[in-house]
Formats: structure tokens, sequence, C-alpha cells
């Protein structure tokens, strides 16, 4: 093998552009599990041809088994979501440890709509939480149509790492959350005393990129509690009928869990389609959703329900009665205090050197937290190209950033030009009242 190496080394020295030969070579390399001279003709295939697919997936293989994780990812998500699953499996792998566990969720949820059934021992350990329910075995029966390996009633139980302080600006938000659900769970009987009722939740609502779901996760973190995220396409599971069950599954994993902040995203989803043939089937999960949260059946104690939705319009009225989602709160986009805290908290552990945060918060307005994130992975793709083609490490410099934001245009405009119409025309009992507010409209 050793000879085949060499003979492959030998003849790139004649010929040094020969990129097939070269990602051979790299290849052969990585077999032989010498990552660090893989990654090196990997490198050297991109300075010649960049762009080159194969090239930047070996390269990131070759930092994944060198336990350059972080590296690996800003390849990944270069090239997401147009990987093939072995790449995915290892973007999969690499968020996990570098402890990205909901953004790993995602991926991997990918994963398992593009190949039903797929399993991996370490990302299910890390990941998946069985329902391990004691009746489930009748069940079985009727949910034999589930050819994917059931996983319409497995649910992702994380802990996650992030709390408040990972929040930028919020103050408000934070507050109604301690008060309403966490100060609840601390300190029952002092609530009890003074005649407070404990429970219900909180609805966010606002924006896409503006924290919502960074929140809900942070509420847990902030308490040491689990999180359990229950998103879109599981609502839509129940809704097409796979598993009316589920949905008390769920409830019941996190009351098992508890302390356990519950968490509905874009739970628009379940009122959005009023309209549709399927109604009823819809009507039905909500209903059960509804009776769940009263906890009818069981005691909710312990267990915090948030949810969100960019559309708050289109989540049913019965969602917001007493004891449900009887907090309804606007998340708005950060002002610039805010965004000097989450550029802030986002440059970290970044490469950096000499950065005006107040600056670019200023040069940013209209940017949602997410918007602040694209910026900052722009400039750094830009400085990881300049470093591949240097071959030195270029720290980022409040430049780099401030032609990334020229890049980037915020996302938040076009939430408000519909809001805006609701706020005005659809507001009853004063709903919206915060978006005009934001907007700086009188009523
Ligand atoms: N206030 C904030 N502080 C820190 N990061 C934020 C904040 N708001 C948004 N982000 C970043 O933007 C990303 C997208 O936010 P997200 O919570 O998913 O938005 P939403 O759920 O409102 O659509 C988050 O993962 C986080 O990295
Ligand atoms: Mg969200």
């Amino acid at each position: 093998m050793n000879d085949h190496i060499k003979s492959l080394q030998e003849a790139l020295q004649v010929s040094p552009d020969n990129v097939p030969l070269r990602i051979h070579l790299a290849e052969v390399l990585m077999r032989e599990k010498r990552y660090a001279e893989s990654a090196e003709q990997y490198s050297e295939v991109l300075h010649r041809s960049y762009g080159n697919t194969k090239a930047q997936l070996g390269l990131a293989e070759a930092y994944f088994y060198q336990h350059k994780y972080s590296a690996a990812i800003i390849i990944y998500e270069e090239l997401y979501p147009n990987l093939p699953t072995d790449a995915m499996v290892f973007f999969v792998k690499s968020l996990i440890r570098e402890n990205s566990l909901q953004q790993a969720v995602e991926v991997y949820q990918k994963v398992i709509a593009l190949n039903p059934g797929f399993a991996d021992e370490e990302i299910d350990g890390k990941l998946r939480v069985g329902n391990a329910d004691a009746q489930s075995s009748d069940q079985d029966e009727l949910n034999d149509n589930d050819e994917a390996g059931n996983h319409g009633s497995d649910f992702f139980l994380e802990k996650p790492t992030i709390d408040f302080s990972h929040v930028g600006g919020m103050k408000r938000i934070k507050d109604e959350i301690s008060m309403k659900i966490i100060q609840p769970l601390k300190n029952p009987e002092l609530y009890k005393a003074f005649g407070k009722k404990v429970g219900g939740g909180i609805l966010l609502y606002g924006p896409p990129g503006c924290g919502k779901t960074y929140i809900a996760k942070a509420t847990a973190g902030e308490i040491h509690a689990k999180f359990i995220s229950i998103g879109l396409h599981d609502i839509l599971d129940m809704w097409i009928g796979n598993s009316e069950k589920n949905l008390h599954a769920i409830f019941e994993l996190a009351r098992k869990n508890a302390p356990c902040v519950l968490f509905f995203d874009e739970v628009d989803a379940m009122g959005a389609s009023r309209a549709d043939l399927r109604q009823s089937a819809m009507r039905h999960v909500i209903n059960q959703f509804l009776a769940e949260m009263d906890g009818v059946q069981s005691n909710n104690e312990g267990v915090l329900i948030l949810a969100a939705t960019n559309a708050p319009w289109s989540v049913d009225a019965a969602f917001r009665r007493p004891g449900r989602f009887d907090r309804v709160i606007f998340v708005e986009p950060p002002d610039e205090q805010a965004r000097e805290e989450i550029i802030t908290a986002m440059l970290k552990d970044k490469p950096v050197q000499n950065i005006d945060v107040r600056k670019l918060a200023k040069e940013t307005p209209d940017y949602s937290g997410a918007d602040v994130k694209a910026m900052i992975d722009i400039a750094i793709e830009d400085k990881l190209r300049d470093s591949m083609a240097s071959g030195s490490l270029q720290p980022l410099g409040t430049k780099d950033l401030l032609k990334a934001a020229k890049q980037h245009r915020p996302t938040t405009l076009e939430w408000f030009a519909s809001a805006r119409n609701y706020a005005l025309y659809a507001n009853e009992s004063g709903l919206y009242d915060d978006i005009l507010k934001f907007l700086k409209i009188k009523k």
C-alpha cells in the first residue's frame, strides 16, 4: 500500500494539476487512516479547483476523523441540504460532538425522511428517545403500516446547554417566562398561597429568526430541565392519522421527565388549513391537544408548555382560552442594543480581531438573530476561503462583517408587511397591539 501511495505521489509531482489523481490519492490516504495527509490533498484540490464537491466532502470527512468538528460543520453547512446520506450522517455526528443538538436533530430528521428506517447506534443513543410506553404493544398492530421504523412515536428529548444568558435582548420575554412558568415551578407553595393558578402555557409569536425557538430551549437550560420539541412534521403526522396516541405519548413522556419544557414549534400548522377537506381529522388532533393541555386525565405539574408561531392569526382561538396558551407574547426583532448582545455572543468562540460591535449593530437595522448569524456565516466563509488559499488562519475583522452585511438582506420586513394588516384589521381584543406599537402605528 505504501508503494501505491508513493507512486501516486510521484505521479502528482509530474502532473500536479491532475485533480482526479489527487482525489484518488486523498481517498487512499483516508482509507489508510492517514487523515491529516488526506486532508492536505483535498485542500490542495480545492486550491486548484474551488468548489469541487468531492474534495469538499472528503475534506470534511478527514476533518471529522481528526476531531476537527467545527471545521467539518462549516463545510457541511455550505453544502446542506445537497449532501449524500453518508455525509449527512457525518454532519449529524459532528453537530452532536459540538453540542449543537437542535441542528443535529434537524439534519437527522432529514436523513430519516430520506431513508426511512435508518438507524445509527451512536446517533440514536444521543438524540432519540423511544416511546417506552407500556401499552405500546397492542398499539403496534394498529401502527403496522408505519414502515419507517415507527419513528412517528419517537420524540427527541434533549438537555439544552444554553440558558437565558445566551439569549441577547428579550428582557421583557425572559421576565414573562420567569413569572409565568419558571417561578411557579420553583415556588409552588407561594403561588398557591396567593391564590394564583399554576398551569397554562405561553404562545410566542413574531417574525422568523428572532429567537422564539431559541428562547424556548434556553428556558429549559435556565432551570436544568429536559426539553422536548415537537415540530410541524410531527403534528402533520398525527393529523394524517398515523398516530392519535402519539399526542398522548408526548405529554406522558414530558410528565415522566419533569421538570420538562414541552415546546410546540410552528403550532400554526394545527389550525392553518381549516378550509381543508381533512378538517375533521385536524379538529380531532386539536381537541386531543386541548384535552391533554387541560390535564384532564393527568397532572401536568412540572411540565412547562411553550409554543411558537410565525402566523398567530392561523392559530385556533380555542388555544388561547384560560389555562391554555393564555399568555400571547410578541417576540420582536432585536433592537440595536440587543443586536450588540447577539453579535457579541455569536462571535465569542470565533477567531476575531478588534471587532467594533456597536458599529455592526448600527449597520444592521431590521436584522433578526438569524440574519446576524447569516452575516457572520458569510464573513466566515469568505475568510475560510482566504485562509485556505494562503494556508494561514486569518481572523475576522469589522470590515469583513460589514461587507457580509451588505450581501444579506434582513428577512423580517416581509413578515411585517402581512402582520401589519392583521394588526390593523383583525385585531380582536387587542391581541396584536404590540405589533402596532412596534410599527409606531396609532390606533
Ligand atoms: N435573541 C437572540 N440571542 C441570540 N441568538 C439569537 C437570538 N435570536 C435569534 N438568535 C439566533 O438565530 C437563530 C434562529 O432563531 P430561532 O429561535 O430559530 O428563530 P425563530 O424560532 O423565531 O424563527 C437561533 O438559532 C440563534 O442562533
Ligand atoms: Mg422557530
